[in-house]
């Protein structure tokens, strides 16, 4: 016996029967995926030229202001709702302080600007966190050796402000300092940015997963030691649900599980408990790992692209931030 004794039994019942044929699959699916739920994260590269590719990342590219416009056009004309930007920033513009986090002229704000102006219905997501800009590759300051929580709020609320005043319609911190929200969300009001919304990275591990995103910032060689005073640990699940609360105390609008596919469980733990807005990030790795599979042909990528995609929609994910976005959108579009 269990719950579903009293729903009949084979041979009565026949699961395969909506199966059977593709009109039965597409009535029955209980989950879709369209653009729609697709944001595309792009690196920025300082300076004009080429688009540069990324090594470790097959298909993505470090991309110039100059060819910015026609980069994330792509984006626009298949009816992807929004971007998220990451500068690779120049080591000569590193310090320990993260200055260029906060200056007005950094490559993020000048590349707000420049696809505001130029596509004005384009969400445009700001990362918020120090490790593009500081020479030691932590998200926060280092105050005797350690992530400092309460300093680096400081600068953190004023690089979204000035990444709002930008044009960047949605701050997502990632940087994993308790307070942030709050800090956050006080420095954009005061500004009379109260409209500049919050997806908060609320549950964000310390994963290795990361890793082919830090070469393509150039933050991996950087990074002293790792991340796991601040990042959250693998192990844990309650405590992901203690954050997300906090950051919604504190007025996020949206929350973000990452990395994705290994914590699929804690997506699903969050959109049960707290009925938000709830985003996944497929991050770097993930993309890398079914992307390099693919490109030895090992795995198709007719098949695992949008199965790899569907799943976060299945957990109940609003959204996904995604290397795959663009493709994605294609394939979807081919049907
Ligand atoms: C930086 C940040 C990271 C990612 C997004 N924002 C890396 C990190 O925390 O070290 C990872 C994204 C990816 O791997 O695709 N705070």
């Amino acid at each position: 016996m269990n719950q579903f004794s009293s729903l009949g039994s084979y041979p009565a019942v026949r699961l395969r029967r909506n199966r059977a044929d593709d009109w039965t699959r597409r009535l029955v699916a209980e989950n879709t995926l369209s653009a729609n739920d697709l944001i595309w994260p792009i690196f920025l590269k300082e300076g004009s030229g080429n688009n540069e590719p990324v090594v470790s990342m097959p298909g993505q590219l470090r991309v110039p202001l100059d060819e910015l416009v026609d980069h994330v056009g792509q984006a626009v004309d298949i009816g992807i709702p929004a971007i998220a930007l990451f500068p690779a920033t120049l080591p000569e513009r590193k310090d320990s302080e993260g200055s260029e986090a906060t200056n007005p002229e950094n490559l993020v704000c000048k590349a707000a600007r420049l696809l505001k102006s130029t596509y004005p219905a384009l969400g445009l997501i700001g990362d918020v966190a120090l490790d593009p800009y500081t020479d030691h590759g932590h998200d926060g300051v280092l105050r005797n050796g350690l992530v400092a929580n309460d300093e680096s709020l400081e600068i953190l609320a004023h690089q979204a402000v000035i990444q709002a005043q930008a044009g960047i319609d949605t701050l997502a911190p990632s940087d994993m300092m308790d307070g942030r929200i709050g800090a956050l969300r006080t420095a954009l009001d005061l500004a009379g940015l109260t409209d500049v919304r919050l997806m908060s990275y609320a549950a964000k591990y310390a994963s290795g997963f990361y890793g082919p995103f830090r070469e393509a910032l150039g933050s991996s060689g950087a990074l002293k030691g790792d991340k796991r005073t601040y990042q959250m640990d693998p192990a844990n699940s309650d405590e992901a649900l203690r954050e997300v609360a906090l950051d919604l105390q504190e007025g996020a609008d949206m929350v973000m599980v990452k990395p994705g596919m290994p914590y699929l469980d804690i997506i699903q733990r969050v959109k049960t408990a707290f009925a938000v807005p709830t985003f996944a990030y497929q991050v770097s790795g993930e993309y890398s790992m079914i992307k390099g599979a693919i490109d030895n042909g090992w795995l198709d990528p007719d098949k695992v692209i949008l199965e790899s995609l569907i799943a976060f929609k299945r957990a109940g994910c609003s959204g996904i931030l995604t290397y795959f976005a663009l493709d994605a959108a294609e394939r979807l579009k081919r049907g």
